[in-house]
């Protein structure tokens, strides 16, 4: 999809020649002397239109426009989720017809939030997945005119969101890959590529001996049932001096979650091949920087593997040594996500950071306790947790903080190891964060739960690429 600014007034806006104009409309729209903004206001008058978000209207070769269609749609009070709502029922009403120019027209513009929300919303209401389709669908939309009242002012904002959709579209497309297309090593692959194609990134992978020399005791102990050999991709993008310290970011790389020997029943198990939409998302942030290099330091690691039953499979019961030296008792092989990440966070250690922030989609319990709006966000430090949920809230990509007290990790006490990979069922997202907390203790910390936000189930099957517009919004808040 390829983006443009201008500045444009309604009068202008008369003449730009476009498959469709969408004019955004807000409550606070008063028509001014042109013919388009009296079209509207007599529109609003009688009310065909309203400026409430959800229904559009679709004018076809409008008399004195240059434009095929003019779609209209109301953009309520002009905020970010009611933007978002407004282009998506916009380009809901004109997805059947052939559109590839788009123009956006919006007469006022006030939020940054709300700009780069509208754009991030043609570009997710015109994706499409076509990797494994024999006959794929074209992307209809391909040419996106922005008309603001000030072109120039928006400028960052513009190249911000941009950046952003090609880092969703990149996570995206790993985490809608079947598992049989993202293994492990193509996954690394990715990574290798991305290192490739920007000169501040780079990237090393290391396989299943190296991972044993290192200790990580508690990956290598999912991977074993798979015939898919782990990875651990490392990438490093480096935009500011070496003497800043970097964040990292470790994402969970599960390529599929069968659960184990501790099996998942069959129903909608196929979307366990989404339990790698952290490491997509990790993908998806370097992407991003690829194209804004902001003046940061940015380390993404992820351990990626299969979890799967075998005869040389982990069993329940079994304990393993992690790389930070703890025993861990493996209750339940299907609580693996802890597992690869507690190793990926000991080893985060070597890189003195400011801040660790694992993205992971961990448990089903955080889906039941905030569903598919916020996502988990769990942190041991105070400052961390405020400017990821702000950045959550301006990136229209929204979080909510859960308790992390001592007590929740009472039901983690076990007779025969340091610690075990379950407690009861109570709580079961906050206590696999304790479960992590064991292994953060050495930086500032947090963990995003993305188990109920990262993909949709049911007739919109598809990954959505969160969190990559939330971890990209925080980073480059750490630049200014
Ligand atoms: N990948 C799953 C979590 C998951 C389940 C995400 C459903 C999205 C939808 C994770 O590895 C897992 O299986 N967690 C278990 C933990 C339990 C055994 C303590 C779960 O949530 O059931
Ligand atoms: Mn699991
Ligand atoms: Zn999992």
């Amino acid at each position: 999809m390829n983006f443009e600014i201008k500045t444009l007034s309604p009068g202008a806006a008369l003449t730009q020649r476009s498959d469709a104009l969408i004019m955004l409309i807000d409550s606070s729209f008063k028509p001014a002397k042109d013919a388009l903004s009296q079209l509207v206001g007599q529109l609003l008058a009688s009310g065909e239109l309203e400026s409430k978000p959800g229904k559009a209207l679709v004018l076809h070769r409008p008399a004195g426009l240059s434009c095929v269609r003019l779609v209209l749609a109301g953009c309520g009070d002009g905020g970010a989720r009611d933007v978002r709502l407004g282009v998506v029922s916009a380009v809901a009403a004109i997805k059947s017809s052939a559109i590839r120019t788009v123009t956006l027209y919006f007469p006022a513009l006030h939020q940054e939030a709300a700009f780069r929300s509208a754009i991030m919303a043609v570009a997710e209401a015109s994706y499409v997945y076509t990797t494994t389709k024999s006959k794929p669908e074209p992307r209809s939309i391909r040419q996106v005119v922005l008309g603001v009242p000030d072109a120039s002012r928006r400028k960052a904002a513009l190249d911000q969101a941009v950046a952003t959709v090609a880092g969703i579209e990149y996570a995206k497309e790993w985490a809608n890959r079947p598992a049989n297309h993202a293994t492990p090593t193509l996954l690394a692959g990715a990574a290798r590529s991305l290192a490739k194609s920007a000169s501040k990134i780079t990237c090393d992978v290391l396989g299943p001996n190296e991972v044993a020399k290192l200790g990580m005791g508690a990956f290598l102990a999912v991977a074993r049932g798979s015939q898919e050999p782990l990875r651990f991709i490392e990438l490093r993008y480096a935009g500011a001096p070496k003497t800043r310290a970097p964040t990292v970011l470790v994402g969970k790389g599960l390529t599929f979650d069968s659960g184990g020997i501790s099996i998942k029943p069959a129903p909608e198990m196929d979307e366990m091949k989404f339990d790698m939409s952290g490491a997509a998302s990790v993908l998806g942030v370097f992407r991003a920087l690829a194209q804004l290099k902001p003046a940061i330091n940015v380390i993404g690691l992820i351990p990626a593997c299969e979890n799967l039953p075998d005869g040389r499979a982990i069993k329940p019961g079994d304990v393993v040594t992690s790389m930070s030296g703890q025993t861990i008792e493996i209750l339940n092989t299907d609580a693996e996500g802890r597992l690869v990440l507690s190793d990926a966070l000991t080893y985060a250690e070597r890189f003195k950071p400011s801040a660790v922030i694992d993205i992971a989609t961990l448990t089903g319990a955080c889906v039941i306790a905030l569903g598919g709006v916020r996502s988990g966000l769990f942190s041991s430090d105070d400052a961390l947790a405020s400017a990821l949920l702000a950045a959550g809230e301006s990136a229209s990509d929204p979080c909510w903080r859960m308790p992390l007290d001592e007590d929740y990790a009472d039901g983690l006490k076990t007779n025969f190891a340091d610690v075990a990979n379950v407690a009861g069922r109570p709580g079961g997202a906050i206590t696999a964060a304790k479960f992590l907390q064991r292994f953060a203790d050495k930086f500032a910390w947090a963990h995003l739960d993305i188990a109920g936000t990262a993909w949709k189930g049911g007739a919109a099957k598809g990954a959505t690429g969160r969190p990559v517009a939330l971890l990209l919004q925080y980073l480059l808040s750490t630049a200014r």
